[in-house]
């Protein structure tokens, strides 16, 4: 291929994955998005791979090294649940960084890969090196940090070195001090020292970083990390001297900004808190309600039948989803319900908050995926102020997004976290298995209020047999 046609190709690619983000940012034209994003992807493999810059020699090992990756991505993708994402988004950003390290290095031993440059070019090829492996380490680091706190295997609970800040600090200067020696080292062997020391501080520093961030507030870091990931491909794109990169690098890099930003939003954060980590804390995935701060009250359980009578009987309803309805896969059942409130003239909608779940636009996707019409799902803020005129509110597998504690306990670790006022409805209605506590690990004081009911049981069970007696009505 010639390098003209390459260089078409990849504008042609950096349109459609424009194109693909505008797609993207609304359900209704995502599917188009993503083919969008496909195609752009293959276009840029196919310019790259029979571009100019690889020799024939070299493709045996690039489709050797393409069908072995390709073949772990099919395999992951197949067998990943969709609850797991996250953590293999995680872990896909730890690919990034790595290779943006791995690249940095083998730019800086090449002996082709500064030849002929004058002095300035020399001094900002080796600046692309150095930040390049900085970011790239920081970034692999932290998500294998965010992997393992994600998928439970590291505890959520932040932890907190004495003196956290001055040794981030006392790093940043270290690596601010050895960048200075490495643009001034005669050799390469030397410039190899000030590389690993520094690559050993970002390593460093990466760990640290994401092991103080609490559990609560991990939806941010791996948005975060997600952005980091495109800075250090923008990085990777400088080294190579590949514009496609450089463009794609800082989609990524800028896209994930945002989503950061409008996730600190969402949780009421400052993004500048939430990186110095401490927040959050007593956030193991999973862990039970703590027995002595639980919430004094009654809890009054109530039975599927009982449940679809109040539905039928109620004028507006407003489905509250989270992670519970995920993991029971119960969104078609969800579907089928509102389909049948609707046509019996009950007025159904779904508040989504912009967290629920374990990614962003996770319940919207489930939704999307079950047919369920998108002129009724709506945002926490499009909503909010409409639970006091609302019959029941119906909370399916959610929790922390739910939990009044947010605004009235200032000690609680999601103290401040903008969320759903279900309570605020005539009955509101929880649907989960036991009194066991989400994400964030705190109580829920939501589920002893007098005008509460819990559904105790797996969301699609429940949801099922609901179905059952509405339809038995
Ligand atoms: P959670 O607070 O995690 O609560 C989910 C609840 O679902 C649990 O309390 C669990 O209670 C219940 N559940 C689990 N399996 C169930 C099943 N099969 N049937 C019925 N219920 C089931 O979820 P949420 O309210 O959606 O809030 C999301 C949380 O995740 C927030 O803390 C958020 O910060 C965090 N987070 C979000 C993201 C993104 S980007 N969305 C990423 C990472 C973390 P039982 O065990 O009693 O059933």
């Amino acid at each position: 291929m010639s390098s003209s046609l390459a260089t078409v190709s990849y504008i042609g690619a950096i349109i459609l994955f424009i194109l693909s983000l505008g797609g993207l940012s609304n359900p209704e034209s995502s599917r188009r998005g993503n083919l969008y994003g496909m195609i752009g992807m293959t276009i840029a493999v196919l310019a790259t791979v029979f571009g100019p810059r690889v020799t024939m020699a070299g493709l045996p090992w690039i489709i050797g090294a393409m069908l072995v990756g390709g073949s772990v991505g099919l395999y992951a993708a197949r067998k990943v649940q969709m609850t797991q994402m996250p953590e293999l988004v995680a872990l896909m950003h730890s690919l990034v960084g790595l290779a943006a390290m791995l690249v940095g290095f083998a730019n800086y031993i090449d002996p082709m890969a500064a030849l002929n440059l004058s002095a300035a070019e020399k001094s900002i090829h080796e600046m692309e090196v150095y930040l390049g492996i900085l970011i790239g380490a920081i970034t692999l680091a932290g998500s294998l940090i965010a992997f393992g706190k994600l998928s439970g295997k590291i505890g959520g609970k932040p932890l907190l070195l004495p003196g956290r800040h001055f040794m981030n600090l006392a790093g940043l200067l270290v690596v601010i001090a050895f960048g200075w020696q490495f643009m001034h080292v005669e050799t390469i062997s030397s410039g190899m020292t000030a590389l690993t020391v520094m690559t050993v501080i970002a390593l460093l520093f990466g760990i640290h970083m994401v092991m103080a961030i609490g559990g609560a507030d991990m939806p941010v870091v791996v948005s975060m990390l997600n952005s980091y990931s495109g800075w250090a491909a923008a990085a990777t794109g400088f080294m190579l001297n590949n514009d496609l990169l450089i463009v794609v690098g800082a989609l990524v890099g800028s896209s994930g900004a945002i989503l950061s930003y409008i996730m600190c939003r969402a949780m009421n954060r400052n993004f500048i808190s939430v990186i110095a980590g401490g927040f959050g804390g007593g956030a193991k995935p999973t862990k039970k309600a703590d027995g002595d701060a639980a919430p004094v009250g009654e809890v009054v359980a109530i039975s599927a039948a009982e449940t679809a009578e109040l539905l039928l009987d109620a004028k507006n309803v407003i489905i509250v989803p989270g992670y519970g309805m995920a993991v029971a896969q119960a969104q078609h059942t969800v579907n089928e319900i509102t389909k049948l409130l609707r046509e019996k003239g009950v007025n159904v909608r779904f508040g989504i908050h912009p967290v629920a779940g374990r990614m962003p636009g996770h319940m919207n996707v489930l939704l999307a995926e079950a047919r369920v019409p998108y002129d009724i799902v709506m945002e926490m803020d499009e909503l909010n102020a409409d639970f006091p005129d609302t019959d029941v509110s119906i909370v399916i597998g959610a929790n922390d997004i739910v939990n009044p504690a947010a605004q009235d306990d200032p000690t609680s670790p999601i103290a401040g976290m903008p969320v759903l006022e279900v309570w605020k409805a005539k009955t509101s209605i929880v649907m989960k298995r036991s009194m066991a506590s989400g994400y964030a690990g705190v109580d829920n004081p939501l589920f002893y209020k007098e005008n509460n009911r819990m559904l105790f049981g797996d969301a699609k069970k429940m949801l099922d047999e609901v179905l059952t007696a509405l339809k038995a009505q």
